[in-house]
């Protein structure tokens, strides 16, 4: 198992907040390209992969989304069909169903709840996981070592703010993926095939 947390500083909170304006809808575009890189594979879906995403816009920060897709079952009724065409949807779903005090399960596997960016980040390393962050002065990830069940933290298109990554500096290995500054996505896509290169001893 793997994981990413995509944290969005401007990413909104509320359903009604995405528009047809992907990019005027506080760069949402990344976190919709994040879910693909994250998931797709050609013609199969990981299944070794959790998202976890913190929108910290407005209108009422933050919230945070985790996605791990089923793909086993009946589609509307074990899972929903997670296809490129319809990541906007189900994010402006996610937001419209949050619901108050609880972790509330939108669909199979996607839910949605009230929680900041260092909360989640504490919880997963309180769960006992290798936390690195993506940061282009990071070891090079091809000769880091990288645990089980790791946790990869990235920024959005601003990158991380700057109280947060001092404070994660402390607590997470810091890892590259080369001296270029890359998209979330594309980073995460360069992680998982780092990932599965060295599942499938190559
Ligand atoms: C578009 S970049 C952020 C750019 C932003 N202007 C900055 O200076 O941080 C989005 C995220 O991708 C990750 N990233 C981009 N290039 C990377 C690299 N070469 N190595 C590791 N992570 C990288 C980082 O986590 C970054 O926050």
């Amino acid at each position: 198992m793997r994981s990413f947390i995509y944290y969005s500083r401007t990413a909104p909170t509320a359903g009604n907040y995405i528009k047809e304006d992907l990019q005027a809808s506080g760069r949402i575009d990344i976190a919709i390209h994040s879910v693909i890189a994250s998931f797709f594979l050609s013609h199969k879906i990981r299944t070794d992969t959790t998202l976890h995403m913190i929108f910290a816009g407005p209108p009422t920060p933050s919230r945070h989304l985790e996605i791990k897709p089923k793909t086993e079952g009946k589609t509307g009724e074990d899972k929903i069909y997670l296809s490129k065409k319809n990541v906007s949807d189900i994010l402006k779903k996610m937001l419209y169903k949050y619901r108050e005090g609880e972790k509330y399960e939108v669909f199979p596997g996607y839910w949605i709840e009230k929680m900041g960016f260092l909360e989640l980040v504490d919880t997963l390393l309180d769960q006992g996981k290798k936390v690195y962050m993506l940061d282009n002065e990071g070891e090079d990830i091809r000769k880091a070592d990288i645990k089980d069940d790791a946790v990869f933290i990235l920024g959005d298109h601003k990158g991380l703010p700057q109280k947060e990554w001092k404070r994660l500096k402390q607590k997470c290995i810091p890892v590259s993926i080369g001296k270029r500054m890359y998209f979330a996505s594309q980073t995460i896509a360069v992680v998982n095939n780092e990932l599965d290169r060295r599942e499938d001893g190559e």
